[in-house]
C-alpha cells in the first residue's frame, strides 16, 4: 500500500485518485483465443493499484514499488523504451490513444503498487494496460466502454510491446464481475458471464516461483506455428480460424499438413475449444468431478501437444493431484508461471502443505498458494 507521504516524497504532489485492475486466472480455453476460440477467465483478488494525480504539464512520470527509478516522458517524446520495460505498458497506452486521436490535455504521475507476481502468467502485463487505460478514460472522460478498452490495450501489447498476444488476458482484466466468469467468443468478441457458485469447491492457484524464460519469443512462435497450419488447411477448408474445424476432422487435416508439430498444435486447438463448451455445461450443472476431468484433459494437451508446460509446471500439477485434487492444469501462456488446481475448500492447509513438500523436493524451490476471490475488473477506488 502506498501512503500519501510515499506519494508526496516522489512527485511533491498529493494523491488526487486511486484505481486498481485485478490478476486474472484462466479456468479453460488456453492458447485459444488468438485462434477464434472460446474462453472461460476470471478475475482475481490479487491486485495492481495506482495512486494518481495530474500534473500541469503534458508529461507522463511513473515509479514503481517493484523497481527503484522513477521514468519521466514528455509526450512528445513516447517511443518505446529497451532500458524500463515496464514503462512501456503505461507509456505505449498514452501514446496509441494519442495516434487514435483522444485528447490527454494533462500531464499524469502514477505510482503503481501490485500484489500480482511479475511475469508468474497471472497477467500482470494486461492489468497494467488495462489501468492506464481505464485511468485516461475517468480523468480526461474519453468515453471509451469496456470492450473498447479492452481492445486498445490488446493493440498496445501487439503492437507497442511485441507480443501477438490474444485478446482474453485485456478482456478479462476490463470486464471482471465479482463471482462470475466470462464466457468470451474471441472470434467476434460475444460474451456472456457464467456463475461461479460459492460451493464445497475452489480454485487454488499455485505460483511454481520458476522464473519464466523465452516466454515471448516461444509465445510468438506458437502464433505463428498456428498460422502457418491455418494458411495450409484454408487451401481444402473454407475456415476463417482454427477453431472452426471440428474433430471429426482432425484425421483428414493430419493428412493435409504432413507436419507432426503443426498438427499436435491443431489438435489442441480444436479439442480445447470443444472442452470449453464441456466446461461451461458442468459448471452450470455444479459437475465438479467432471470439472477436474476436463482441466487435467486440458493440461495434458497443453503438455504434449502444445508443449508449453515444462518441468516445473508438470510437477506441480502431478503433485496436487497427488494430494487430492480433483483437477490441475497450468493457466495462462504457460512456460513457468501459475497453475491452477481444484480442491475441496476445507483441504487447502493440508493440500497446500502436501504439494509444497513434493515440489520443494524436486526443484529446491518453494512454491506459492493463493485462495482468491473472483472479483469485478478495473474499477476507481474512493
Ligand atoms: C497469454 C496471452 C493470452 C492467451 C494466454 C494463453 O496470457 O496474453 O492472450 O493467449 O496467454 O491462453
Amino acid at each position: 500500500m502506498i501512503q500519501n507521504s510515499d506519494f508526496v516524497s516522489v512527485f511533491n504532489k498529493n494523491i488526487e485518485h486511486k484505481f486498481i485492475a485485478p490478476a486474472r486466472i484462466n479456468l479453460i480455453g488456453e492458447h485459444i483465443d488468438y485462434n477464434g476460440g472460446m474462453v472461460l477467465p476470471c478475475a482475481i483478488s490479487l491486485y495492481l493499484r495506482a495512486y494518481v494525480s495530474l500534473r500541469d504539464d503534458l508529461v507522463i512520470s511513473l515509479k514503481s514499488t517493484s523497481f527503484n527509478n522513477v521514468i519521466t516522458k514528455s509526450y512528445n517524446d513516447l517511443y518505446y523504451d529497451s532500458n524500463n520495460k515496464w514503462a512501456n505498458y503505461p507509456i505505449g497506452v498514452i501514446k496509441t490513444l494519442f495516434d487514435k486521436g483522444y485528447k490527454i490535455n494533462k500531464g499524469l504521475n502514477i505510482y503503481f503498487d501490485s500484489d500480482i507476481p511479475l511475469g508468474s502468467g497471472l497477467s500482470s502485463s494486461a492489468a497494467i494496460l488495462d489501468l492506464t487505460v481505464f485511468i485516461c478514460n475517468e480523468l480526461f472522460e474519453l468515453n471509451i466502454d469496456r470492450k473498447n478498452m479492452a481492445l486498445i490495450a490488446q493493440e498496445v501489447e501487439n503492437n507497442y510491446c511485441g507480443l501477438s498476444s490474444g485478446i482474453m488476458d485485456e478482456a478479462i482484466i476490463s470486464l471482471g464481475m465479482k463471482n462470475k466468469a466470462l464466457l468470451l467468443d474471441c472470434k467476434n468478441f460475444n460474451y456472456k458471464y457464467i456463475d461461479i457458485k460459492d460451493g464445497d469447491y475452489t480454485y487454488v492457484v499455485m505460483k511454481t516461483n520458476k522464473p519464466r524464460k523465452l516466454t515471448e519469443s516461444k509465445y510468438n512462435e506458437r502464433v505463428y506455428e498456428c498460422n502457418k497450419a491455418l494458411k495450409i488447411i484454408q487451401t481444402t477448408y473454407n475456415v476463417k480460424t482454427l477453431c472452426e474445424i471440428k474433430t471429426e476432422d482432425l484425421a483428414n487435416i493430419e493428412a493435409l499438413l504432413q507436419d507432426k508439430i503443426l498438427f499436435k498444435r491443431v489438435r489442441h486447438v480444436v479439442k480445447e475449444n470443444e472442452r470449453v463448451y464441456e466446461y461451461t455445461k458442468a459448471l452450470i450443472k455444479g459437475e465438479y468431478i467432471k470439472l477436474g476431468t476436463l482441466l487435467n484433459a486440458s493440461d495434458e494437451s497443453l503438455r504434449d501437444d502444445y508443449e508449453v508446460t515444462g518441468k516445473h509446471l508438470d510437477l506441480i500439477t502431478n503433485a496436487a493431484r497427488k494430494a487430492g485434487a480433483i483437477g490441475a492444469r497450468m493457466t495462462g501462456a504457460g512456460f513457468g508461471g501459475c497453475a491452477i488446481a481444484l480442491i475441496k475448500r476445507e483441504m487447502f492447509d493440508e493440500f497446500s502443505q502436501k504439494v509444497s513438500k513434493e515440489y520443494f523436493e524436486q526443484t529446491k524451490i518453494k512454491p506459492e498458494f493463493y485462495l482468491v476471490d473472483i472479483v469485478d475488473g478495473t474499477s476507481r477506488v474512493e
